[in-house]
């Protein structure tokens, strides 16, 4: 079975599997937080190199304040609790995204679990918090053209490594597949340039319901998928890489 490299998961649903049970939005992202949690550890033991989570969206700022702080507290009470295994699993954690808009005790919590996991070499476990694929774009051209403006760059050597190297996704390699639940199939402003040839993977379970098994299933499918990157191939040639 060919295994990606990188995953990248929308975790999509906990309010909607909330209401199902007549349950306030908030209880659909503390099962949620479980899930995400064994789906880590799942990867992890897999021998996946690369996973980032979608965990908050530049616009889930829009949501009501309350559903916001608690969404900022679970994460900040997660990687304290967290922070140990993720060390004794050999997981290095880091994020990305704005975070200049994280309260600063989740900004500190974020701080110290990735210092504490800054020497691991097993899964590299990426957190999209308050990220936006065109902010992280915008920020990547503004990168750029201070440089040109300083004459550190030329605009005629700007080529797709540059723009590769000034996102915050760097250097991890883009997504081979991305998968999300809850039946929504749309990226909602996650990693558009990076996602350009990754396998895509719906699945109409919610996040909280979303098992191992599920994970398997998609890994299955991955594994059977030709990957062309616009090549023509021969027969059995595949471009897994
Ligand atoms: C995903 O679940 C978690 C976050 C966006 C933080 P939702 O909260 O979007 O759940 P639904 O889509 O409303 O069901
Ligand atoms: C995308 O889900 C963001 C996360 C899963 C964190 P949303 O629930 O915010 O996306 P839309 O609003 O359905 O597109
Ligand atoms: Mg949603």
């Amino acid at each position: 079975m060919t295994l990606p490299k990188h995953i990248a998961i929308i975790m999509d649903g906990n309010g909607r599997w909330a209401q199902l049970r007549h349950k306030p939005r908030v209880f659909g992202h503390i099962k949620g937080t479980r899930v995400a949690k064994k789906i880590i550890t799942a990867c992890s033991r897999k021998g996946i190199k690369n996973l980032t989570l979608y965990a908050f969206s530049t616009e889930n700022w829009l949501r009501p304040s309350a559903e916001v702080s608690f969404l900022m507290n679970l994460l900040r009470r997660y990687l304290k609790k967290e922070t140990e295994n993720l060390v004794k699993e050999n997981i290095r954690f880091s994020i990305i995204g704005d975070i200049s808009r994280v309260p600063s005790d989740v900004k500190d919590a974020i701080t110290k679990a990735m210092h504490a996991t800054s020497k691991c070499t097993g899964l590299n476990l990426v957190f999209a918090l308050s990220y936006g694929s065109r902010q992280e774009i915008t920020e990547a051209v503004r990168t750029i053209v201070a440089k040109v403006a300083a004459g550190e760059l030329a605009a005629s050597e700007i080529d797709e490594s540059t723009i590769n190297g000034a996102l915050s996704t760097y250097p991890t390699p883009d997504p081979d597949l991305i998968l999300r639940t809850s039946g929504e199939m749309r990226l909602s402003n996650f990693l558009m340039w990076q996602a350009a040839y990754s396998e895509f993977f719906f699945t109409s379970t919610l996040w909280p319901d979303f098992t191992e098994a599920d994970l398997e299933q998609a890994l299955e499918d991955y594994s059977g998928r030709q990957r062309r990157f616009g090549a023509v191939l021969t027969n059995d040639e595949n471009l897994h890489h």
